[in-house]
């Protein structure tokens, strides 16, 4: 949205376009809606498959990509302040972003995140576990995303790659990173000889938090068990944590991304299997602090080397 066409004004195109910049693509309420402050009457598990249109249709996508610093989410705004409106607008006119959850959105709480284990617990294949999920409705995130984001690559890889949360394009397609970061992850896996054929690629979280902001804590221990099931399933020889947030969820540590990587830790899943694990910088932090690619060429080296010694 550059121009205004024939039938579209151009104040209205330029407020589009501002809203658009915002993020806020998607039209919903003029008022947001209080959902904590109502019942939550919905069935904890739809049927397999997808969502009713009224839940697409609250789909919210922001960013181009995420911007991590190292020690925070990656999939947080790449405007961090949202840009001031064009001029001959009103700043007054311009609502804050959409809050709105559809009618079936549910109140976190313990019991979604018991039904998200023994879910995944459940799932005996990859297929399975993508079904469970697909039909789980007790994560908000799934109300604002468009897809689930549930892994590309080749689930027989021996390295498997996990980082924290979709973005828009990821959103958008419905594939882990696809987005700039994920352009510059490929580098970073042909640099040691790998692609998406060769490694499996998920994330912490498969919905698109709104607006790329950070996921809660909440629906991180929400999320967590599909993940974990996720690995189990795949069962690599080795995974790397793109990222704070990914590091910490999977190794079970408060430590920050500069402390963690470059040393190899150990991810053990349900079953008692010990995963080494290597925790590295997240693309989308090292697309904004080039100096720091260095640090995770070394990781990725040693990652090769691991891979190499297994074989
Ligand atoms: N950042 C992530 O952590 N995951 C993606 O899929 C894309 C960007």
């Amino acid at each position: 949205m550059t121009a205004a066409s024939p039938s579209i004004p151009a104040e209205i195109a330029e407020l589009l376009a501002f809203y658009a910049s915002a993020g806020v693509d998607d039209a919903l309420e003029d008022a947001p809606i209080n959902r904590f402050a109502e019942p939550a009457a919905r069935p904890a598990v739809r049927g397999p498959g997808e969502r009713n249109p009224a839940e697409r249709a609250a789909a919210a996508p922001r960013r181009e990509d995420s911007r991590p610093a190292p020690e925070q989410a990656p999939a947080r705004a790449e405007t961090p302040n949202p840009p001031a409106p064009p001029s001959g607008i009103d700043a007054s006119s311009v609502p804050d972003a959409p809050t709105r959850m559809p009618a079936t959105a549910a109140v976190p709480d313990e019991a979604q995140a018991l039904l998200a284990r023994q879910l995944a617990a459940s799932a005996a294949t990859l297929d399975e576990l993508r079904q469970h999920m697909a039909a789980f409705d007790g994560c908000n995130l799934k109300f604002t995303a468009k897809n689930l984001v549930f892994a590309d690559g080749n689930p027989n890889a021996d390295l498997m790659l996990v980082g924290e949360a979709p973005g828009r394009d990821e959103d958008l397609e419905g594939l882990p990173f696809v987005g700039r970061s994920g352009r510059l992850l490929d580098r970073m896996l042909a640099a040691i000889g790998l692609d998406r054929s060769s490694a499996y690629i998920a994330n912490i979280i498969p919905w698109r938090p709104p607006g790329n902001r950070t996921p809660t804590p909440h629906e991180t221990e929400i999320c967590r068990p599909f993940i974990e099931r996720q690995i189990e399933l795949v069962n690599p020889k080795v995974l790397v944590n793109l990222g704070g947030p990914s590091a910490k969820t999977l190794l079970n540590t408060t430590e920050g991304i500069l402390r963690l990587r470059g040393n190899w830790r150990v991810h053990t899943t349900a079953s008692g299997t010990a995963i080494p694990a290597m925790p590295t910088l997240h693309p989308a932090y090292l697309l904004r602090t080039p100096a720091h690619k260095k640090l995770a060429w070394r990781d990725f080296l040693e990652v090769k080397a691991k891979l190499r010694g297994l074989a």
